[in-house]
């Protein structure tokens, strides 16, 4: 039996859980990093709708943040003829390898995910979905041949699960069947929110991703500054001003801006403007995309779909190649 996956370049794959529509802090920290991996990785995206089902159970939302978050990836630069894009549960195999991991993870290792021992720990009682999370998200990785998982530290707990039972596998079928995938951390760059603290949708402090222009200019006006007088030199490091403007903008662009700051005679009103003007031109090109993608949902259907089509045999060969060794 040969090791799975491509000769050449690393596969890598990163899911999205459809709770919200996403923010700018969403696209600066991890959708613009995630879409950068495709100049070095072959590179495969889905959205997580089965993992989202712990959480919302209102029917139709899930289906609408899916509809969010597939139009923002194609709108932000998302290829889903040359990379894969798929809806997890367009792709119900997932459900056979999770039932496999199932059979060969101790009890006591699920119990010990940090999400279902906090939720024990406050005196909720999570359903059997939040205390099963973890096997499912290992057989999207697993069934998907990764190598790479790029995922902030909150997910590293899942990976190294994911590669025990990956190594579990592999033993009890004396076969390479799957791979064991690496841990990737990346820690994108934190973007602040309009109060100061990071950049989140529960602290209401978040710079929608396609608001119309008028709506935007209201946002960065609200981000507070200091009160300096306009002739007074003023440094914008560790602003919030400052944190937005240098994640859109170029080296010389902000050493430009910050000389115009200290050299004292230019307002922080002033460089509201010129941070208005730099996010209009990352953002603007990609706000009609959005709005026409977004109002097309069969169009999106029929994206998603053809991404499962091609998921699909991928998904199949890795439970073919289980079946084989386990002899089923
Ligand atoms: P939120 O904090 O708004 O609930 P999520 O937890 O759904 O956002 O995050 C989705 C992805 O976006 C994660 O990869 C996370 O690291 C990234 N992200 C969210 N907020 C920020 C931020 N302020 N700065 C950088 N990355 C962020
Ligand atoms: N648990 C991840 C999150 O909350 C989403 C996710 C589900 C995922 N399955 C995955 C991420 C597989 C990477 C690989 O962000």
């Amino acid at each position: 039996m040969t090791a799975p996956g491509l000769p050449g370049r690393k596969v890598s794959l990163t899911g999205i859980k459809p709770t919200s529509l996403p923010h700018l802090g969403n696209y600066l920290g991890a959708i613009r990093p995630a879409l950068a991996l495709k100049e070095s990785h072959e590179t495969r995206y889905f959205i997580a709708d089965y993992h989202a089902l712990t959480t919302l159970k209102t029917p139709g939302t899930i289906r609408e943040h899916v509809y969010d978050v597939a139009a923002t990836w194609v709108a932000c630069g998302l290829d889903a003829e040359q990379t894969l894009l798929y809806r997890q549960s367009d792709v119900p195999e997932v459900f056979e390898l999770m039932w496999v991991l199932a059979c060969i993870v101790a009890t006591g290792q699920l119990e010990r995910g940090h999400a279902y021992k906090d939720a024990v720990a406050q005196g909720d009682a999570p359903n059997a979905g939040v205390f099963n999370y973890p096997l499912l998200m290992a057989a999207d990785i697993l069934l998907y041949d990764a190598d790479v998982v790029p995922v902030g530290r909150d997910q590293l707990q899942h990976i190294e699960l994911t590669r025990d039972l990956a190594e579990r596998l592999n033993y009890l079928t004396e076969a390479p069947v799957v791979t064991v995938p690496q841990v990737e951390l990346t820690e994108g760059p934190l973007v602040l929110g309009l109060d100061g603290r990071k950049m989140s949708k529960s602290y209401g402090n978040a710079l929608p991703l396609f608001a119309s222009e008028k709506d935007l200019k209201a946002g960065v006006m609200r981000i507070k500054t200091g009160s300096e007088p306009l002739e007074a030199p003023k440094d914008p490091e560790g602003t919030v001003l400052w944190n937005l403007y240098c994640h859109v903008t170029t080296e010389d662009e902000q050493a430009h801006l910050r000389a115009r700051l200290l050299a004292g005679g230019f307002g922080w009103g002033h460089a509201k403007v010129e941070l208005l003007a730099a996010l209009e031109a990352v953002l603007g090109p990609m706000r009609p995309r959005f709005h026409a993608l977004r109002a097309d949902e069969p169009a999106l259907d029929r994206l998603l779909v053809a991404g499962a089509q091609r998921a699909r045999p991928i998904a199949r060969q890795t439970l073919d190649r289980l079946r084989t060794a386990f002899k089923l």
